[in-house]
C-alpha cells in the first residue's frame, strides 16, 4: 500500500488554509495572551508598565497600520470612555510625517504584529527622538520595533502564517483592553464595572470557541459571495468593527468592500446602495443599538440586502434584516472581540468560495517592511 503524505495539508493541521487553522486556534492564542495579566480578584498585572509613571499620563498616541490600527481604535473608544486622557489615533504613514508634540505627560504606544512595518517603526524613531516612551505590542520577540521601545507586551499568539491578520488581531484586543483596565486601576477609577470586563476577558476563550464553531456563518457567507460590492456599518466601539470587516473581505476576497461609522451613511455613502451592494451591520445590543438599528431601516428603503450582527436574543433584528448572525451577550465595550472572529470567518469563506487563496492574496505581504 502507498501511503500518500501531503506535506503542506500536515502544517495546517488538516485545515484547507492556514487563516482558517489560525482562526481556530484564536480560544488557546486568548489563553497565552492572558497568562500573568489577572489576578485572582480580577485585577489587571502589567509588570512591563510598572516605570511608567501611569497616573500623570494625559495623553495617548496610537500609532500602528492595517489590521492593528483597528485595534487601537478600539482603544481609543475604550480608554477615553474611563480614563481622563485625550487618546489620538493615527496610521503611522501618516504620523510619520505630522508635527508631534511630546511631553512627559503623553505615552506613544505603538502596536505592530509583526514588530517590523517600516511606518510603524519610522513613527516610534519620531516618537523617541522627540524625548517621548513608546510601549509596543507584538507578537514577534526581538523584531526591531520590539528592540526600538521603551517596552514591549508580547501578544503569544503564536505564528500566523496567514497574510491577513486573525488571531493576531484578537490578541491585540486583549492586551489593549487589558493595558486600559491596567491603568484605570493605576488612577483609581476602578469600579465593579471593570471588575465584570476583566471577569468576561478572562472567560472570552471558552464564548469564542463557541462562536467560531457557528455554522450559521459558512451557510450565511453563501449568500454574499457573489457580489462585487459591500457596505460595513457601526457605531461607537463598533465602527472598529466594521473597518476592519471591511479590510478583510477586500484584503483576501477582493470584493470592494467599505466600513463607516453608520452616522456618516446620510453624507455620501449611502448614496451607493441598491439591491447590488449589500450592507453588514454590526449591532450588538450595546447603548447604540436604537442608532443603529435605524440605519439599517434606512439602507433597507433602497433595498439592500442586509446581514445583521446581533446579540442573542434579539429576535426583532431579524424582521429588517435578510441575514442575521448571533453572538453571545457581553459587556457592551467587548463586542469588537467576540465579533472579530465573525467577520474573519465570514471573509475567509467568502474568499475560498470565490476560487481564492486566502493565505496569500494578490498584491499584498505579510509584514510590510518598505514605506
Ligand atoms: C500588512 C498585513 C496586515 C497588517 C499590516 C500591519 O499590511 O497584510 O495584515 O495588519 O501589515 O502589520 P503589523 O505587523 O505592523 O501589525
Amino acid at each position: 500500500t502507498n501511503i500518500t503524505w501531503d506535506e503542506s495539508a500536515a502544517e495546517k493541521g488538516g485545515f484547507k488554509h492556514f487563516m482558517l487553522k489560525e482562526i481556530d486556534e484564536i480560544p488557546e492564542s486568548i489563553e497565552s495572551a492572558l497568562v500573568g495579566r489577572f489576578d485572582d480578584d480580577y485585577n489587571p498585572v502589567m509588570h512591563e508598565l510598572d516605570e511608567f509613571n501611569i497616573e500623570k499620563i494625559k495623553r495617548i498616541l496610537l500609532v500602528a497600520c492595517g489590521t492593528s490600527y483597528h485595534a487601537g481604535l478600539v482603544f481609543k473608544y475604550f480608554a477615553e470612555k474611563y480614563l481622563n486622557v485625550d487618546v489620538l489615533i493615527d496610521v503611522a504613514s501618516e504620523f510619520r510625517y505630522r508635527p508631534i508634540r511630546i511631553d512627559d505627560e503623553t505615552l506613544t504606544i505603538a502596536i505592530s504584529q509583526s514588530g517590523e512595518t517600516a511606518d510603524t517603526l519610522e513613527s516610534i524613531r519620531a516618537v523617541k527622538k522627540a524625548g517621548g516612551k513608546v510601549v509596543a505590542i507584538s507578537n514577534v520577540v526581538g523584531s526591531t520595533i520590539t528592540r526600538e521601545s521603551d517596552v514591549t507586551l508580547y501578544m503569544n499568539a503564536g505564528p500566523e502564517i496567514g497574510v491577513a491578520a486573525s488571531k493576531t488581531y484578537v490578541n491585540q484586543l486583549i492586551l489593549l483592553y487589558t493595558l486600559a483596565l491596567y491603568m484605570i486601576k493605576k488612577r483609581n477609577l476602578w469600579t465593579e464595572e471593570h471588575k465584570k470586563i476583566a471577569k468576561q476577558i478572562v472567560s472570552s476563550a471558552n464564548l469564542i470557541k463557541k462562536i467560531i464553531s457557528n455554522k450559521e456563518i459558512e451557510r450565511v457567507s453563501d449568500h454574499y459571495k457573489n457580489y462585487q460590492h459591500f457596505m460595513y456599518i457601526g457605531r461607537g466601539v463598533n465602527t472598529a468593527t466594521a473597518l476592519e470587516g471591511a479590510l478583510k473581505l477586500k484584503e483576501i476576497s477582493y470584493i470592494n468592500a467599505v466600513g463607516y461609522p453608520a452616522g456618516e451613511l446620510k453624507h455620501g455613502p449611502i448614496a451607493l446602495l441598491d439591491p447590488t451592494f449589500p450592507v453588514f451591520a454590526i449591532a450588538p445590543k450595546d447603548s447604540l443599538y436604537e442608532k443603529m438599528r435605524s440605519n439599517i431601516e434606512e439602507t433597507r428603503a433602497r433595498n439592500a440586502r442586509i446581514l445583521t450582527i446581533a446579540t442573542e436574543g434579539d429576535t426583532e433584528i431579524q424582521k429588517i434584516s435578510h441575514d442575521v448572525l448571533y453572538v453571545p451577550e457581553v459587556h457592551e465595550d467587548l463586542y469588537p472581540l467576540v465579533i472579530a472572529p465573525v467577520i474573519q470567518l465570514f471573509a475567509y469563506y467568502i474568499a475560498d468560495k470565490r476560487g481564492y487563496d486566502p493565505d496569500k492574496p494578490r498584491n499584498l505581504a505579510k509584514s510590510v517592511t518598505v514605506e
